[in-house]
């Protein structure tokens, strides 16, 4: 081609030749522009994802004394802050978090929604990517937050940990990129949890032991606080501070264990810009629903008359039978000039159960230029039921270990496999070194039965509510098109789950209420949202599609923590590629062992 060029150039004028020098000159300059930031883009080339710069985080595992609600506990934090220190980063950037565990508990970190290109070790579920960082030891997570920016947070992977450790991550678009709607005045991190006064741990034991379901939280929480709706927390309250007229951007995150939030702000419109650290169409509404595991950045105007305003956290609860925190947590939106202890005007929360506005807001979430990446074929076509089980008792001592729904034991699954973690070991490690016997690779594509999964297994004789045991496990192909239909099923009850991928995100193509039926069932392939939390509807479906281009082994679960617990996951392995930058590398030198 050089040739071809030159013996052009030497049938032109001596003019147009140095014109043609400088633009090949020019296409080399921008060439090795493209290369320097976007590396991961350039096929051929092979070259590591290392970040524009890097931000190094020290993070300690430490014990701290904390009093809410009138009552003072231990819990575990990072630093010694309720919730955690925030992660700042910029798209691109290189983020390299040492975590060392100064606890007598075992830990472990997730960075929820980085998709951890090429950096499957550092993901952090604990005996899926990693064993526990134990007492005394610690930990390095190195990753790239390629093409990454938006709210993500972090939390503990390791039993109901979670319950104290999590904090927010900001990814801010690279330097002089701005955001695609009206730059806001100020932005502020919401992120909302649940409080258990008692011992998270020994919370834990109990309620595995017992079989049954796990007793309702103590309270909700914005940032820590409880707010003044809870006995002995009438000081314990966030607040905003707001210019009058202002527009604000919240970075909402639900960090809680157990329950799907309703969230809203008294007499203020709330406009969705991004959901799951992905920028969406804008979306106007007056509340939201964030399941745990899912964030969204709204902004809001202050453009009410002067007076202290509610922002306001209730339960979205989609399930029978299940009892739920029925008091509102409560933050404050308080605008400069308000009288300082003026009553808070309310928030109106949709009712527990109101299914309705659940739909509303997600119908609203559209990909704001989704359209040309969404995949429009697909290779592999997943039917995964989600749901709740009850297993026979078989435990020694039935009153008090099998107090599940019908004496039974609570358990849940998926194509009514009920997923157990290995305890000695990461599947990741038995994965990359070949130790047989840790995992089947026989995770079914569609359930082994058919039937009327939402209205046709009530939890009653003789229908069969058990599940099976196992850790087997999704085996794909390099680069395979995915499309995963998620069934929710009426096994016990109906419920709206929030199912959360690791390592990748993936496009909301679908959903609806009832059995999914392919001939009716309407896709978006226009403008999906591109998340990695989707609440499935209750009694309904969710279609989701991705390219399996991110080789490792990748949870999927509910991020009902007591439903992780029963089981309601499974294990993606994504083999290697044969490509430059398709091959999972060796373990870090500090990775935990059991
Ligand atoms: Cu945010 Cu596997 O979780």
């Amino acid at each position: 081609m050089a040739a071809a060029a030159a013996a052009a150039a030497s049938r032109i004028s001596s003019g147009a030749a140095v014109l043609l020098i400088i633009c090949r000159l020019w296409l080399g300059l921008v060439a090795i522009l493209l290369l320097s930031f976007h590396p991961q883009l350039v096929h051929g080339i092979k070259r590591w994802p290392r970040g524009s710069s890097t931000r190094f985080y020290d993070f300690k595992v430490q014990m701290k004394r904390v009093t809410k609600l009138c009552n003072t506990k231990n819990i575990v934090t990072i630093n010694g802050m309720f919730p955690g220190p925030v992660v700042y980063a910029q798209e691109d950037d290189r983020v390299i978090v040492k975590v060392s565990n100064l606890t007598p508990y075992n830990a472990t970190i997730h960075w929820h929604g980085v998709r951890q290109r090429l950096t499957c070790w550092s993901d952090g579920p604990s005996y899926v990517t990693q064993c526990p960082i134990q007492s005394g030891q610690s930990f390095s997570y190195e990753f790239t937050l390629i093409q990454q920016k938006g709210t993500l947070f972090w939390h503990a992977h390791f039993s109901w940990l979670r319950a104290t450790v999590y904090g927010a991550m900001v990814v801010y678009p690279k330097p002089a990129v701005p955001y695609p709607f009206p730059y806001p005045y100020q932005e502020h991190i919401l992120i909302l949890g649940e409080y258990w006064v008692r011992d998270i741990a020994r919370l834990e034991r109990a309620v595995l032991a017992s079989g049954g379901g796990p007793p309702t939280a103590d309270a909700f929480t914005i940032n820590g606080h409880p707010g003044p709706n809870y006995n002995c927390s009438s000081n314990d309250v966030y607040k905003i501070d707001v210019v009058p007229g202002k527009t604000y951007l919240l970075r909402l995150i639900n960090a809680g264990m157990n329950t799907e939030n309703f969230f809203a702000i008294a007499s203020h419109k709330l406009t969705i810009v991004e959901a799951d650290a992905e920028y969406t169409k804008p979306y106007t509404t007056d509340q939201v629903m964030l399941g745990p595991g899912q964030t969204l950045n709204v902004l809001v105007t202050a453009n009410q008359p002067i007076a202290r305003y509610s922002m306001s956290l209730g339960p979205y609860m989609s399930a029978q039978n299940v009892p739920f925190q029925n008091i509102t947590s409560i933050a404050y939106f308080h605008y400069l000039g308000a009288t300082p202890n003026s009553l808070s005007l309310p928030a109106s929360l949709p009712t527990f159960n109101d299914n309705f506005a659940v739909k509303t807001v997600m119908d609203g979430l559209r990909g704001l230029d989704t359209s040309s990446q969404v995949p429009k074929e697909i290779d592999r076509n997943l039917f995964v039921t989600i749901g709740v089980n009850v297993q026979k008792c078989s435990r020694k001592n039935p009153k008090q270990n099998c107090q599940g729904v019908n004496g039974g034991v609570m358990a849940a699954s998926m194509n009514n496999i009920s997923f157990m973690r290995p305890t000695t070991i990461s599947l990741l490690e038995a994965y990359y070194k070949g130790i047989d016997g840790y995992f089947t690779d026989n995770f079914p594509e569609s359930p082994l039965k058919f039937y009327d999964f939402v209205f046709g297994a009530p939890n009653n004789a003789p229908n069969d509510t058990n599940s099976m045991n196992g850790t087997r496990v999704f085996v794909v192909e390099y680069g395979t098109r995915i499309q995963l239909i998620l069934q929710d099923t009426g096994t016990v009850s109906t419920e709206n789950h929030p199912i959360h991928l690791h390592g990748y995100s993936f496009y909301v193509v679908g959903y609806g209420s009832g059995n999914y039926n392919p001939d009716t069932a309407k896709l978006n392939i226009v403008d999906p949202p591109y998340m990695n939390t989707i609440g499935v509807p209750v009694g309904g479906w969710a279609a989701i599609r991705f390219i399996a281009d991110n080789p490792g082994v990748w949870f999927m679960h509910c991020h009902l923590d007591i439903h992780l617990s029963w089981g309601l996951s499974v294990v993606f392995i994504v083999k290697n590629g044969e490509g430059p930058l398709e091959t999972l590398p060796h373990p870090p030198a500090d990775y935990p062992r059991c």
